[in-house]
């Protein structure tokens, strides 16, 4: 069975209906869209557990039940750095390389229910990677590769993960990415992690140091092994994967997806947002180390059989027009993508991509952050050629797959606006008090009720999953982001509305941020809010109280400790160095504040009498007019 198609204003308000009405109906029915073991005899069970009895396997979805109508067709293409570089994998060469790597991993000890780690740059063998866990029922753990050794320690002790496949190095341009070197220094330094196999991409020939019985070569132990693996018949909420997120308070916490409910919305969401065709070629531009990589590079498109396009290289390197020469060259028919990479390409201006046949494309996506109406509106126009319909998808890691977002053809769009929830997602604006907002309103967006692609909980720590997104509002999910619903129901996605900054897509926790900053001894106060800007949506701003007298690498030495402990991604674009910071009486840090005068708003602070040190902000403001007045 495929997913019918949603088209038309009829059609979408009949799935929301009957999604609405009979829920357990709706899923059940649409259950049959994957393939199971043991069919589901439930959908949502009253613990909350989706296809609490069902049992399947998430790579047989994505693959084998492929091989006999689609066997031949491209499952995959990659197209590398070098133009030359290109691969195709069909569906039954990719189910080959998934079932060698499951068989490399089986012999280094990994049983259903373990942790392996991926650390890879964009090539093949992450997909690979990512399903041959899947097929043996191994739960895997795909870290950005963008984290520094010390955030990857972090992640590998706290996952348990046991083996990491990782590459020699990644091509960024003409730069070489040391990724077996920095999972060597994550090594190093966590001697909290159970890594007991480090196998090893030669993505280049470089020579990499190796640690003899602990790291190996992949592609030997790939070609001594078979070609076929029998796959783990999985129970529908065993673990898939962890993936670690940032939240407003405490460390990073591992997201844990089931298998069931996860594979069907991965599904189910591809299929109605993408108006997924077979023959289409799907290519997601986001790295597998993020939830939108998991769900749309790999399990939704693979699993409605379409064929995906994985690029190793940037936007624009070695010249403008790089991405749109990709599109052309591939024939790609639908492009998912975020506004933080069409902002920069617009600033590289119409004529570059003018220059391509973009014919190919019939529909686009954007993700990650607000689109503002004039990057929708120049990505729908230069990109799509005002034919193809863009969809602006809100969604979370936690949600497991896209949640609020047109439907081509059956919702009219509104540059700007993520349109509304999908069938089976129930969205509500509350106020501060919890109280439900009807009609046009701004406020708290929750979600009410369950659906299938939520996750299970926090790795290691089911109590903070509770605390943090079902305590702030009883009987709903809260999602962390505010939104505003027009008068015509369309919601308005309008960012975080607690301490999670978005910097170029790139989810980052204020206290993370602080954390590292707390672990620099010259640094004795700090706090890191998220400012407007205009490329990465929101920037890092930091404020720092000296211990004792400032030194003057100070500002440099608070930026290197955030670095250090998360990666490049989270440097912060200003650090300001100040003698106090506003507090509330009972010692919290004035977050608002701090946001409020880092973004240049220095006026109208109305009664700060209920600050502890009310003349803290006094003095940062006349901080920031001497920083204007010198500038
Ligand atoms: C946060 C989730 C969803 C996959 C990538 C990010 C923000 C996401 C949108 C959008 C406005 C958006 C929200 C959300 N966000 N999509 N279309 N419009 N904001 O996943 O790293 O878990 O981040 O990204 O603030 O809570 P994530």
């Amino acid at each position: 069975m495929i997913f019918p198609p949603v088209s038309t204003l009829h059609e979408h308000r009949a799935h929301r209906k009957a999604a609405h009405d009979d829920p357990e109906r709706y899923w059940l029915t649409y259950a049959h869209a994957l393939d199971w073991m043991q069919c589901p005899s439930k959908a949502l069970d009253a613990a909350g557990l989706w296809f609490p009895d069902g049992r399947l396997n998430a790579s047989v979805n994505c693959l084998d039940r492929h091989l006999e109508m689609r066997g031949n067709a491209t499952a995959l293409i990659w197209q590398g750095e070098e133009e030359s570089h290109v691969l195709h994998l069909s569906y039954r060469q990719l189910h080959a390389q998934v079932c060698r790597m499951a068989n490399v991993l089986r012999d280094h000890g990994i049983m259903p229910g373990d942790r392996v780690a991926i650390h890879l740059p964009g090539v093949p063998e992450g997909v690979v990677a990512m399903l041959a866990c899947a097929r043996i029922g191994a739960i895997h753990v795909v870290l950005f590769g963008g984290f520094s050794p010390e955030a990857i320690a972090d992640r590998l002790a706290d996952s348990g993960a046991g083996v990491i496949i990782t590459a020699d190095v990644g091509r960024r341009g003409a730069k070489r990415i040391p990724f077996k070197a920095t999972i060597d220094a994550a090594l190093d330094h966590g001697a909290g992690t159970a890594i007991r196999h480090v196998l090893v991409v030669a993505v280049t020939s470089e020579t990499v140091p190796m640690t003899e019985g602990r790291d190996r070569f992949l592609s030997p132990l790939l070609s001594a092994a078979s070609d076929l693996c029998t796959p783990e018949p999985m129970d529908a909420n065993a673990p898939l994967f962890l993936l670690y997120t940032s939240g407003s308070t405490g460390k990073p916490k591992g997201i844990v997806h089931g298998t069931g409910g996860y594979l069907l919305w991965a599904a189910y969401t591809h299929a109605l947002v993408f108006a997924h065709t077979p023959g289409d070629i799907f290519w997601c531009t986001a790295d597998i180390g993020w939830i939108t990589g998991h769900s749309y590079v790999v399990y939704g498109p693979l699993a409605n059989g379409g064929t995906i396009l994985l690029f190793e290289g940037m936007p624009s390197h070695p010249r403008p027009g790089r991405w749109w020469q990709v599109i052309e060259k591939h024939r790609v028919t639908s492009f998912y993508t975020s506004p933080t990479a069409i902002r920069a390409l617009m600033t590289e201006g119409d004529t570059i991509p003018k220059r391509y046949d973009l014919f190919s494309l019939r529909v686009l996506g954007s993700v990650g952050e607000p689109i503002s109406q004039e990057a929708w509106g120049w990505f729908h126009a230069t990109i799509g050629g005002g034919r193809c319909p863009l969809a602006d998808t809100w969604w979370q890691t936690e949600t497991g797959g896209i949640m609020i977002s047109l439907v081509p053809g059956a919702i009219e769009a509104r540059p700007g606006a993520a349109a509304f929830p999908l069938p089976g997602v129930t969205a509500l604006l509350l106020d501060a008090s919890g109280r439900i907002l009807e009609g046009e309103a701004e406020g708290m967006l929750c979600i009410a009720g369950s659906w299938p692609g939520r996750a299970l909980g926090i790795w290691g720590n089911d109590a903070h999953f509770h605390a943090t997104y079902l305590r702030p509002f009883p009987g709903y999910y809260f999602t962390g982001d505010g939104a505003r619903r027009d008068r015509d129901g369309y919601f308005w996605l309008t960012g975080r509305v607690d301490d999670v900054i978005n910097v170029s897509g790139h989810r980052i926790g204020s206290a993370e941020v602080e954390d590292a900053l707390a672990m620099e001894p010259a640094i004795a106060e700090c706090a890191a809010v998220g400012v407007p800007h205009a490329l990465k949506g929101q920037a890092i701003v930091v404020f720092i109280v000296p211990n004792g007298p400032a030194s003057d690498d100070i500002q440099a030495r608070a930026a290197r400790a955030v670095t250090t402990r998360l990666g490049r991604y989270a440097a912060p674009e200003r650090v300001y160095v100040v003698t106090d910071l506003p507090r509330t009486r009972s010692g919290k840090i004035v977050r608002r504040l701090l946001r409020k005068i880092a973004s240049g708003d220095i006026e109208g602070f109305g009664d700060l009498s209920t600050l502890a040190n009310p003349a803290a902000v006094t003095i940062l403001i006349e901080a920031m007019r001497r920083e204007a007045s010198s500038a």
